[in-house]
Formats: structure tokens, C-alpha cells, sequence
């Protein structure tokens, strides 16, 4: 039986590594299989994030990712508009993925964006859609790593990161490092997963079922609400807002999580379905089912959490 006094964010996927998200995101793990079966109902070749959605609003959908975006974006110009360089346009995304969100940010905001990312399918992928949005050069993509931002001290007034620290190793060493890449007054938010520690750290068996939401994910570990807030402040970062929006994204991914598990329970439906997907998306349905099982017996328990965070540059 673990100690309940075991820190969350203390406990670690031994197997991670980077090579792992990069299966991912290249469709090289089976844990790409998601996105394959996902890409029915969104646009997985440019959001890769949960989303939000409130009550009657659809969920699987492009619309959804756009929302979250929107959300974050309207809170990190509102503090921009109130420091020293609201006339700077200038963003970071770290760890931009396919790039819909820095595209996002330039129709809709009005913004240039550099996004930063660390697999090589996500960056190429970015750019060739940010070309056929033809918002090139305005919204550039780089290869690089968040724990070692490929720039200046001090050259972005603007920055985010949306649902991808959770693969970071470093979430402190990546928040010193926006901290480096902002300028005095800049503005800055992110989104990511939180474990909920006292659900995590509360028996052998919720370990073990926080350790195969860890794997299915590739992810390394997780922060938690207060130990992102008290990295924040050693990164130089001062908090303005943060929020929990878990009934907004991660309950609804739980529900269709269970309708897909209890449909799967027809052994006749389930093997019909899964000759459709392999056809249709070239995804392995038992990949999928496995990553749909990790993720549904974490999340059914409230052990993982989702957090939003605004924060400043003093
Ligand atoms: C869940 S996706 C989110 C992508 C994008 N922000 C979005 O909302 O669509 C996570 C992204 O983080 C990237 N990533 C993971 N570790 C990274 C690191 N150390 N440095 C830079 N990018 C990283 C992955 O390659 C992937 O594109």
C-alpha cells in the first residue's frame, strides 16, 4: 500500500520516452490509432486537444477545439491589452502541433505566430496547413524542444501552450523557459492535465490505473493544480487567473469513452466495426479500445483534472 503523502506529481512512467510522443504523433505507436478513429468526426490532422463544449453544445467536432482556443485567447489579449506592448502581435505557441491553433490565432486575432514543436510529422504538417490556409509567413512552424526553446531572451510579448505540457519531462524547466522567451509585461497561458492527488495517491490499485492513463497517453507524469502554481512562481511567472474546466472537456470525453465501451460489448458489432475502421481510417480498433479502457477507468474516478492558467511577465 503507497503512502497517501506521495506526491502526484512524484510519481513517474518509468518506460516514458520522447520517442513515444513522437509514435504518437507520427502515427508509429498504436496509441496514434485514437487519432485515426477520431478523424471520423474532427480535424486531427490540425487540433489535437480535448476541446470544450458546454451543455448542448456538440462536442466531436473542429468547433469544439475552437472553443477552447478562443477561451484561453480572449483571456491572454484581455491582460495584453492592459501591459506595455499591446501594439506587439507576436506569438509563441509552444508545442503547436498541427497548427490549427496558431492559424486560429492569426484569422481570428489577427496575430504572427512562431510555433515551436518537437515532432518532426506535427511541424512539417503545420506548416503545409498554414500554406494551403495561406496565412504563410504570417504563421511559421520550427522543429524544437520546450525545455530549450530555439529563441532570444525576452523576444515574445505573447505566449501559450495548449494540452501539451503534459508530455513535457520538465514542466518547471519549460515555464522558466517562457519565462526567458518573455519580454518584462508579457502575457502568457496554458492548458494541460493536472492529476488530482489525493484520487491518484489514494490506493495501490488507483496507481495502477494512474500508471496506464500515463501509458496510453505518453505521457511522463502530470502536475497538479497547486504544484503547477508553485512552478509558476519559481519560473519568475505571477498567476492572474486559473480555472478547472473538467466538466467541460474530460466528462464528456468520459462519457463517450463509456458509450464506446459498452457498445464494444457486442462481440458481433464490435468485430463488424472494426473491419469497417480498419477500411475507413486504416486505425486497429483494438488499439483503440485499449487506449478508450486506460483513459475511462482514470477518468471515471476523477483522478485527472484540467486545468487553464493566465499569467504575466512582472
Ligand atoms: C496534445 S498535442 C497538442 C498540440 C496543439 N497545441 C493543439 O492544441 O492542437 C501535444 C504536442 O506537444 C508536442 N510535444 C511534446 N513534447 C514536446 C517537447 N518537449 N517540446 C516541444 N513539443 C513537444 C507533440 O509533438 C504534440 O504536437
Amino acid at each position: 500500500m503507497l503512502q497517501s503523502s506521495t506526491a502526484a506529481r512524484e510519481v513517474k512512467n518509468p518506460t516514458w520516452t520522447v520517442g513515444d510522443v513522437h509514435g504518437q504523433y507520427s502515427y508509429s505507436n498504436p496509441h496514434a490509432d485514437l487519432y485515426r478513429y477520431l478523424s471520423q468526426w474532427s480535424d486531427m490532422e490540425s487540433y489535437l486537444n480535448v476541446g470544450y463544449s458546454r451543455p448542448g453544445q456538440y462536442h466531436l467536432h473542429a468547433s469544439s477545439h475552437l472553443r477552447l482556443i478562443n477561451r484561453l485567447a480572449d483571456g491572454l489579449l484581455e491582460l495584453h491589452a492592459a501591459g506595455p506592448h499591446r501594439a506587439d502581435r507576436r506569438l509563441l505557441d509552444v508545442a503547436a502541433g498541427r497548427g490549427g491553433a496558431a492559424i486560429h490565432a492569426c484569422r481570428r486575432y489577427g496575430l504572427e505566430v512562431v510555433g515551436v514543436d518537437i515532432t518532426p510529422y506535427n511541424a512539417h504538417r503545420a506548416a503545409q496547413n498554414a500554406r494551403e490556409k495561406e496565412v504563410w509567413p504570417q504563421v511559421r512552424f520550427n522543429l524544437g524542444n520546450a525545455h530549450r526553446l530555439p529563441l532570444a531572451d525576452a523576444s515574445f510579448a505573447l505566449a501559450w501552450s495548449i494540452e501539451s505540457p503534459a508530455h513535457f519531462a520538465d514542466k518547471p524547466a519549460f515555464l522558466r523557459e517562457v519565462g526567458r522567451v518573455l519580454k518584462p509585461g508579457g502575457a502568457f497561458t496554458w492548458a494541460d492535465l493536472l492529476a488530482v492527488e489525493p484520487v491518484v495517491t489514494a490506493s495501490a490499485e488507483n496507481r495502477q490505473i494512474y500508471d496506464e492513463f500515463l501509458r496510453v497517453w505518453d505521457v511522463p507524469y502530470l502536475e497538479t493544480f497547486d504544484s503547477y502554481q508553485q512552478a509558476l512562481t519559481g519560473a519568475g511567472l505571477e498567476l492572474r487567473r486559473a480555472e478547472i474546466v473538467t466538466r467541460y472537456n474530460l466528462d464528456i470525453l468520459n462519457r463517450d469513452c463509456a458509450i464506446f465501451l459498452w457498445l464494444a460489448r457486442f462481440g458481433w458489432l464490435y468485430r463488424w466495426y472494426g473491419r469497417y475502421l480498419k477500411w475507413r481510417t486504416g486505425a486497429n480498433l483494438d488499439h483503440v479500445y485499449e487506449h478508450v479502457l486506460g483513459s475511462h477507468r482514470a477518468l471515471r474516478l476523477g483522478m485527472i483534472d484540467y486545468g487553464l492558467f493566465w499569467a504575466l511577465r512582472p
